[in-house]
């Protein structure tokens, strides 16, 4: 009886709960998605201001697609890829449902590469940490710079940490689509200077006309102090010609500069 009870629990446990954040595919995209378009539009000037303006986009580790969506229907040729299959399935499904085309192709970060075919790629709010090891990391940043045209960039939006200063987070997002409504709770646990691990906690709260969910996950990811970072960028085939906060306002890197999005190039193209 007891055996059938934890057995049962497994069960239900196994289908309510998922193994990571990027199983929930509609419920991050939904949450997700406000702010979308003025990101690619950010996105766009940055390609007009430093890259070559042209129209062939990389998105690696795309999710759901949502700014795909938003290049298509503006009319660029964007690919996306992804690690995760059921990312991929249901960023397949809303492009199609939308009429729009884009290419999406299962991909890892460390190894994605097609020569010098892109004019842009770009990868924010800290997607690249997913690499746990920094040599992985400096395998994705040679992978880019392969992978762009003579003149094209990359945009890259990482956090950058002070292992003297660390400092908990906590972020909520809440979204709603049609009867359907998201919260995202998602709290960071500092990580340690031997480690470089920071945790991310995530909880989804989900309110629908049949009733509400919820969800719990976490996952690592690797921690950049200015100095780790500067080393891995000296160390790979990119450099870095302009920086920016997350509102998009130019800034310069110092050691109290945390949240980034960093535009780089090939150090041969310039
Ligand atoms: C925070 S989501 C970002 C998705 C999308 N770029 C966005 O901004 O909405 C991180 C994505 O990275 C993918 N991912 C994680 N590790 C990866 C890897 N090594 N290679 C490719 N994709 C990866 C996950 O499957 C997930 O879709």
């Amino acid at each position: 009886m007891a055996r059938k009870a934890a057995r049962a629990a497994k069960v239900r446990s196994e289908i309510g709960q998922p193994r990571s954040l990027y199983d929930c595919p509609q419920w991050y995209d939904i949450v997700h998605e406000a702010g979308t378009a003025a990101e690619v539009t950010q996105l766009q000037r940055i390609n007009k201001k430093y890259g070559t303006g042209g129209r062939r986009w990389l998105e690696p580790a795309c999710g759901t697609g949502r700014f795909l969506r938003v290049l298509a229907n503006r009319g660029c040729q964007a690919v996306g890829y992804d690690a995760s299959p059921i990312m991929l399935d249901y960023a397949r499904r809303r492009l199609r449902a939308r009429g729009l085309n884009a290419q999406l192709c299962p991909g890892d970060m460390a190894t994605f590469v097609r020569p010098r075919t892109f004019d842009i790629a770009f990868n924010l709010i800290n997607t690249f940490r997913h690499l746990l090891d920094p040599l992985e990391a400096l395998a994705h940043l040679n992978c880019i710079a392969r992978s762009l045209k003579r003149g094209g960039v990359y945009v890259l939006g990482i956090d950058l940490v002070d292992y003297d200063d660390p400092q908990p987070g906590e972020e909520v997002w809440v979204a709603r689509r049609g009867r359907c409504k998201v919260r995202h709770v998602m709290f960071s646990i500092p990580p340690e200077r031997r480690r470089r691990r920071e945790r991310i906690i995530n909880h989804l709260i989900v309110d629908t006309p049949s009733g509400r969910s919820t969800y719990e996950s976490h996952y690592d990811l690797l921690s950049y102090n200015l100095a780790e970072w500067l080393y891995l960028l000296e160390e790979s085939e990119l450099n870095c010609i302009a920086a920016y906060d997350f509102d998009w306002q130019p800034i310069d890197i110092t050691g109290y500069t945390r949240d980034v999005n960093l535009i780089l190039a090939r150090k041969s193209s310039r």
